[in-house]
């Protein structure tokens, strides 16, 4: 089955017949909300809200472990998680979807493994390349399907939050690397990958992250509300089109 982390913006899913919700309590406690159930185009599919059905979690109380936890224990293979950025690359203003390859991760202080405490043999496990590339294979098939444009690749730089960053901070991201800028893709991705499931991430940019264009001297949230509302909905597009795409 294949599941879908709501991010900002992204509170339930359009055309999603629900069937059921249902709340989960894990061995990390418990998840962002109750998990729903449902069908897109006859194909099942399980749904959380990351920051819970209010938006009330900020990205560094999430409970990540309890998150993946969850979903694991319902026989997903596959994880989509879809998260608001800010964009930092030129090519990357408001309103433009990316399917990033790589992270670096800047956040601390999060329970961010699985493998500690008790006797539990001490693992590492591979993260030379953070997502998985057979399910980014299947979205950008399904954004090609469905027309509509999604940059393949960038770097993800996960931020603590909940405070947006500095513009020094973001140019230093941009010299380490960083193309867009967001507060929840780590731990996510490394507990994801730690659980044995496929994850890859949709980034929708938000706004243009501290110190660029028209974030020169501050960030306005709600500058690109309209043109962030519309990516959502090119979000909706591709993801009817990627539960064909993981029937396959
Ligand atoms: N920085 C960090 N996280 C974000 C941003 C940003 O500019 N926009 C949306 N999430």
């Amino acid at each position: 089955m294949l599941a879908i982390i709501g991010g900002t913006g992204l509170t339930r899913l359009r055309n999603l017949q629900i069937t059921h919700r249902q709340v989960i309590r894990t061995q990390y406690g418990e998840p962002s909300g109750a998990l729903t159930f449902g069908e897109i185009n006859g194909q099942q599919v399980v749904f959380i809200a990351r920051h819970g059905y209010g938006h009330t979690i900020p990205p560094h109380e999430i409970n990540y472990r309890a998150n993946i936890t969850a979903l694991a224990e319902q026989k997903v293979k596959r994880v989509i998680s879809v998260c608001a950025v800010g964009g930092i690359r030129d090519n990357m203003p408001p309103g433009t979807l990316v399917l990033p390859h790589q992270i670096i991760d800047y956040t601390y202080g999060r329970k961010h493994t699985f493998f500690e405490g008790g006797d539990k043999p001490v693992t590492h496990i591979d993260f030379t390349e953070p997502y998985c590339h057979e399910l980014r294979e299947r979205i950008l098939k399904a954004a090609g399907a469905s027309k509509q444009a999604l940059i393949d690749g960038g770097t993800y730089a996960a931020t603590q939050g909940p405070r947006l960053e500095t513009g020094a901070e973001i140019n230093r991201i941009a010299g380490d690397g960083g193309d867009i800028v967001g507060m929840t893709g780590m731990p996510e991705a490394a507990l994801a990958k730690e659980a044995g499931l496929s994850y890859a991430a949709i980034a929708v940019v938000s706004n243009w992250a501290a110190g660029r264009r028209e974030s020169r001297y501050e960030i306005d949230m709600d500058a690109a509300e309209s043109i962030f509302d519309e990516a959502i909905e090119r979000v909706h597009r591709i993801l009817e089109e990627v539960v064909k795409v993981d029937a396959d």
